[in-house]
């Protein structure tokens, strides 16, 4: 199998590459209506990702990318918020990406915004950098990223020792009444968004094998968890 880098800062097979151009095309069916009502809406079910960004800790210099970045909401935060860090945001649509870099106009803030993909994308490709990427954040990313291990193993990949990846996704909801657990497993459904304990099983197998650390939270009665995997 041939491995090929493309302009935009990808690497990947060229069956890795197919796989991606339709991923693009399915994220980009999914939010080229959504995403204009994605912020307003999705305020009331992406709980938790204020607190990711309180607990960023973001120092000054520090190079943070958000994967998954999807209309910015965050990476604008995140910027107001720890003014003297770097961020950069990516994500496998563009039609989201349009909605980001019209927020970023908005916020007046200068933010740097890439259409890639969380298991192959190349920093210093993509943005330009010179610096190591400290920290990676996937706010509600995993969930609904088919190669969601191979873009945790992407992400360890390009981190170096002390580095951390910074996730808030869908928790098992268990302090939540059966009745709302299958509402929610099914409404998730429907955006191709699933619910995935084996993302929390495989950072404790990385954590056990000796790869990092994690420390877990969760929120809400469940609904969201909180992790944060610190490279070794
Ligand atoms: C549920 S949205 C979350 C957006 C944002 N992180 C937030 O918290 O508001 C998930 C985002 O992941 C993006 N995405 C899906 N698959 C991806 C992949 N393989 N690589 C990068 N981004 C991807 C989608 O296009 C979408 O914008």
């Amino acid at each position: 199998m041939s491995t090929m880098s493309t302009d935009n800062g990808q690497l990947g097979s060229q069956a890795e590459q197919e796989d991606e151009k339709q991923a693009k095309v399915n994220m980009d069916n999914m939010y080229r209506f959504t995403r204009h009502i994605y912020d307003l809406t999705r305020k009331y079910f992406l709980l938790g990702r204020d607190k990711l960004i309180d607990s960023l800790n973001a120092q000054d210099e520090e190079v943070i990318i958000e994967v998954g970045c999807g209309t910015a909401r965050n990476l604008i935060k995140m910027a107001k918020r720890y003014p003297n860090a770097e961020f950069h945001g990516l994500d496998a649509s563009d039609e989201m990406l349009k909605t980001a870099r019209q927020s970023i106009e908005r916020s007046g803030l200068e933010l740097d915004v890439k259409q890639a993909f969380a298991q192959s994308f190349i920093p210093e490709k993509l943005f330009d950098i010179k610096k190591p990427v400290t920290k990676l954040v996937f706010s509600y990313a995993l969930s609904i990223i088919p190669p969601w291990k191979e873009s945790i193993d992407h992400a360890l990949d390009i981190l170096p020792s002390g580095g951390e990846m910074h996730i808030v996704d869908f928790g098992n909801m268990q302090g939540h009444s059966p009745l709302f657990r299958r509402f929610m497993f099914w409404w998730l459904d429907l955006f191709h968004v699933y619910h995935k304990p084996e993302v929390l099983e495989y950072l404790h197998k990385l954590n056990a094998e000796g790869r990092g650390s994690i420390t877990l939270t969760h929120h809400y009665k469940g609904y969201t968890y909180i992790a944060i995997f610190k490279k070794s």
